[in-house]
């Protein structure tokens, strides 16, 4: 097993990564620091792991809330029918929340911690390889808004993410291809060689080598927890892991939430902030062409969906987190490991960027 911790002082907590941590009893109660635990999972996740989750849990009072599959449900009315569980079963403040699943379980069920009674106890149990490099790691928690991704939220911390990367030997193909586009990010944004190891990789991760996975698990989640440690916030540096993702939550909403996946819809946008880096003249050609070939050999999308039109798009991006003052912020790329959040754009280079994205 590796441990990593994310280190923000008193609220500091570890992220355990390893094969088959889904039977250590031990390594979850010590986490738990009261009797009332409520697990929130889907319906896909729950067959899955809910029972070797509760054997774990056995002498606490546990209650469950499986929630329907998809990210077109992370909302607030979805979101609502965890409080409904909460409150029927009369949990307290002491109660734990564990949010076993994906990125759209552990942002809800992060979220419902943050929020109930002000505030309980919540561990993350990440079972998508999304999940297990990013969105357990970090405090970030909301459901979708139908006018804007994530829109509704909180930072709040978990006291412990644990990855049991056997999980990842059940999630689709699909599902795989999508936590690396996350993967890649990290490589992008601050650290050129583990964007080599993942050029030189590549095969093995998508041939699901166990050891490989869990290097690029643990690489992942190490640059992670030095930027959330660094930024908690997002006052400054953390907004380079959105990467990709002002253009990507547009294709997101403008596509309809659930049908092109997160790690899709930010492959594209990582694909469209890279062209847009070299028409401004930050970003060399060839290092274009090595990001794209990355993204495209990891089975993602590389272009813009046609079915969304240019200026849909823009006014999509528009409803962003980066927005401030009624100023878009970009994170664009001057080399491969080193990005900027930045607004010295025109909006003519960004129509024109995304204008060139779209299939010939
Ligand atoms: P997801 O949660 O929808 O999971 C993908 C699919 O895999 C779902 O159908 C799920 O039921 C299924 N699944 C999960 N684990 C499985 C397993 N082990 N075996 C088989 N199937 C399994 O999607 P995701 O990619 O994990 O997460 C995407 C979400 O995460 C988005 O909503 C995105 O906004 C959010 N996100 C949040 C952060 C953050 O910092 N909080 C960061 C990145 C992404
Ligand atoms: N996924 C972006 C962040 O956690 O900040």
């Amino acid at each position: 097993m590796i441990t990593l911790t994310v280190d923000l002082g008193e609220r500091s907590y570890p992220i355990y990564i390893g094969d088959g941590l889904l039977g250590d009893k031990e390594l979850l109660l010590k986490h738990i620091p009261g009797s009332n635990v409520l697990v929130v999972s889907n319906d896909t996740v729950a067959p899955l792991y809910l029972e070797a989750t509760l054997t774990m849990l056995n002498g606490k009072h546990v209650e469950t809330c499986i929630l329907p599959d998809g990210e077109q449900y992370k909302n607030l009315e979805t979101l609502n029918r965890i409080y409904d569980v909460l409150l029927a079963n009369k949990m307290d403040r002491n109660t734990t929340i564990i949010a076993l699943g994906g990125g759209v379980i552990g942002d809800m069920a992060g979220f419902a911690a943050a929020s109930y009674q002000r505030g309980v106890h919540l561990v993350q149990i990440p079972t998508t390889l999304l999940s297990q490099v990013d969105s357990s790691v970090g405090g970030k928690t909301a459901v979708n808004h139908p006018l804007g991704k994530n829109m509704i939220g909180a930072f709040y911390q978990p006291r412990a993410v644990i990855a049991d990367t056997s999980t990842l030997n059940t999630l689709p193909d699909r599902e795989l291809s999508a936590g690396i586009a996350e993967i890649i990010k990290y490589g992008l944004i601050r650290d050129l060689p583990f964007f080599g190891w993942l050029r030189d990789n590549m095969d093995k991760l998508l041939q699901r080598d166990a050891a490989a996975l869990a290097h690029a698990i643990e690489i992942s989640c190490r640059n992670k927890a030095e930027v959330v440690a660094a930024d908690e916030k997002e006052s400054g540096q953390r907004a380079l892991l959105n990467l990709g993702h002002t253009f990507g939550h547009a294709i997101e909403a403008g596509m309809g939430y659930g049908v092109w996946l997160h790690g899709e819809a930010v492959a594209a946008g990582m694909c469209i902030a890279a062209n847009m880096s070299a028409q401004i003249g930050w970003l060399e050609a060839a290092s274009v062409d090595n990001i794209i070939s990355l993204i495209e050999q990891a089975g993602l999308p590389t272009q813009a969906p046609a079915e969304l039109d240019v200026e849909r798009f823009v006014e999509l991006m528009s409803v962003d987190k980066k927005v401030l003052d009624g100023v878009l912020r970009l994170v664009l790329l001057k080399a491969i490991g080193e990005a900027v959040i930045t607004d010295a754009y025109t909006h003519e280079q960004l129509v024109a960027a995304i204008r060139s994205s779209y299939p010939a």
